[in-house]
């Protein structure tokens, strides 16, 4: 049995940018946010080190040196006017959370206090300046709070538990709704809505060693790929230079904003050869390639694939007052004191610039001509706007959800209020239901704890912050043994309670469709950009690939690729040199 559920608004996601949409819409549409995770246990809540916003509260600042940084950082593949937008309804951004009672820490006087990140400098490129807002390390965390209670306070209604693993298109292409799944008994929903806002999150756990939460599996790009929406600038991975060894948990560049080193075997400060002038706080894809660099010459520690983040020298008082969190984990997870002990990190897949293609008002756009899909929307990691192109600044994404969340949330409540309801397809369920009862019908051995492991360990080493055409050829065709074996899954729980195995499966079906995307576009990027950096061409190429990749997905499942022009302004493209 189908239930069926009418909003004007639907937003599929609960993390920062969903909730921020759902706030805005809320204003003056009825909204329901649709989500696999309580809320506030959204990955939104893990980001530590901070939001930024030229406030120039503690250093002199404009929105226009931010929006140089983010141009620059983003190795020109930023789509300068959206970049503009960002940078300048950042300051209104910060104020407004403030006003929701966010707890920002403060300088003495009592201003919001502002610590430095990597790759945002004062006067384009002269030194690192003081822009990232912050609360502690636990910024994501709070965002997550304020925003959820101003959601409770608007009557947002929550569905959580809920999958949606399809979208609606209705004849004349309008949005018409999704299609979820209910965790807790197997029911299936049917939601019609005017506009449907896509905020998911990103899709980090393609890789093994990944900075992502279990749940960052691709849902809504994948959602849409399958209905022929296509995913722009899947190539532009980024690996966040500071992970526990291993694990890949975040430790928060603000440890190096605060001015903790990176060192190599020899003691050495390698981030001062790379970078003279930020050193290690340069953009996060340089940082990354730098230590895979020291690696690879020998000076990992010990011979072995890691290095060291030191925060020896730094009074104990501002680690344990601004890095708490991150201290703790070094401590748990490592058994290392950061005080006396340097940590050892390596880069960890941290965050995807890519997504589904939108306008500046979040509403989704095809094709290089970027005609718009009447009522469909995306917000934040899934979408691509594109803010960060080929490398995002640290601090740019907990920004980018609550600008874009709140231009997104303010469209679709007005395309609402504008609009009548669609007509649901036929037997709307119908594609769900054929996937749920496939896997649930599956007969062969593989399980998909083994192919997914597989894909994630293949991924990171073939596709991940180094790359070459012969590893992404062979990664092309292990994805496609993946995808064979993944037809023949089994699904070891049958049954209709909090079938998790189940839902599972799903998503490793929406991680080997987004791989799939990832590696076409890598493949045939032959150059070197941003987070994407192919040693056989080491590189950038604006004649030949100053433009955004479209993926595709063709009936054979196989990916098609189109390209479109990058939206360029006042930053002229050179050499990123810092
Ligand atoms: O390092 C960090 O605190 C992460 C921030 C970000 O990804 O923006």
């Amino acid at each position: 049995m189908t239930t069926l559920h009418t909003y004007d608004a639907v937003v599929v996601g609960a993390g920062g940018a969903g909730l921020r949409a759902a706030l805005e819409a809320s204003r003056s549409v009825d909204t329901a946010v649709i989500s696999k995770l309580y809320p506030t246990r959204s990955h939104t809540g893990t980001a530590q080190g901070g939001v930024c916003a030229a406030l120039g509260n503690v250093e002199e600042d404009y929105p226009e040196w931010h929006a140089f940084d983010t141009v620059k950082g983003g190795d020109y593949l930023v789509d300068q006017p959206a970049a503009q937008l960002m940078c300048t309804e950042a300051v209104d951004a910060i104020i407004e959370l403030e006003h929701w009672g966010f707890p920002f820490n403060r300088t003495p006087e009592g201003k919001i206090d502002q610590r430095r990140f990597g790759g945002h400098t004062r006067n384009h490129g002269e030194a690192a300046v003081r822009r990232a807002c912050f609360a502690a390390d636990r910024t994501g965390h709070m965002i997550l709070q304020t925003l959820y209670q101003q959601c409770i306070k608007n009557d947002v209604r929550f569905f959580n538990e809920f999958y949606v693993l399809d979208l609606l298109l209705a004849e004349d292409g309008r949005c018409a709704g999704v299609v979820a799944y209910e965790l807790a008994n197997a029911e299936i929903h049917l939601f019609r809505a005017k506009s449907v806002l896509f905020a998911t999150g990103g899709y980090g756990k393609i890789f093994k060693v990944t900075s992502n939460a279990h749940t960052l599996t691709g849902d809504g790009l994948g959602v849409c790929y399958r209905r022929g929406i296509p995913l722009e600038d899947m190539e532009m991975f980024q690996f966040h230079p500071t992970g526990i060894y291993k694990m890949g948990i975040l430790l928060s560049e603000a440890v190096r904003g605060e001015g903790g080193i990176l060192i190599n075997s020899e003691g050495e400060r390698f981030m001062e050869r790379y970078a003279p002038t930020v050193k290690d706080l340069a953009p996060r894809d340089m940082v990354s390639r730098a230590i895979y660099q020291e690696i690879k010459e020998g000076r990992g520690i010990d011979g072995k694939d890691f290095v060291f983040l030191d925060v020896r020298h730094l009074d104990p008082e501002v680690i344990e007052k601004k890095l708490p969190d991150v201290t703790e984990f070094a401590r748990i997870y490592l058994g290392v004191e950061p005080t006396t002990e340097p940590v050892p990190i390596q880069p960890t897949a941290h965050y995807g610039m890519g997504g589904i293609p939108t306008d500046l008002d979040g509403r989704v756009v095809v094709g290089p001509a970027e005609e718009p899909i009447p009522g469909l929307y995306a917000a934040g990691e899934c979408a691509c706007v594109s803010v960060h192109g080929a490398n995002r600044l640290g601090t740019n994404s907990l920004l980018d959800i609550v600008v874009f969340g709140r231009r997104g949330g303010a469209d679709m409540a007005r395309y609402a209020a504008e609009s009548s309801l669609p007509e649901a397809p036929e037997q709307p369920e119908r594609q769900t239901v054929g996937l749920l009862r496939g896997l649930l019908g599956g007969t062969g051995g593989d399980s998909v704890a083994d192919i997914r492991a597989e894909l994630q360990e293949e991924m990171f080493d073939l596709a991940g912050v180094v790359r070459r055409e012969d590893g992404l050829r062979k990664m092309q065709g292990l994805l496609g043994g993946l995808h064979d074996r993944y037809g023949r899954v089994a699904v070891m729980d049958k049954g209709r309670v909090y079938n998790t195995d189940l839902m599972e499966a799903v998503e490793l079906g929406f991680l080997l469709d987004v791989a799939d995307t990832l590696v076409a576009t890598a493949l045939a990027r032959d150059e070197s950009r941003g987070g994407h950096y192919r040693e056989d061409h080491p590189l950038r190429d604006d004649d030949s690939w100053l433009r955004h990749s479209l993926s595709y997905r063709e009936p054979d499942g196989s990916v098609r690729l189109e390209y479109k022009d990058v939206k360029l302004g006042p930053y002229i493209p050179m050499e990123r040199k810092y």
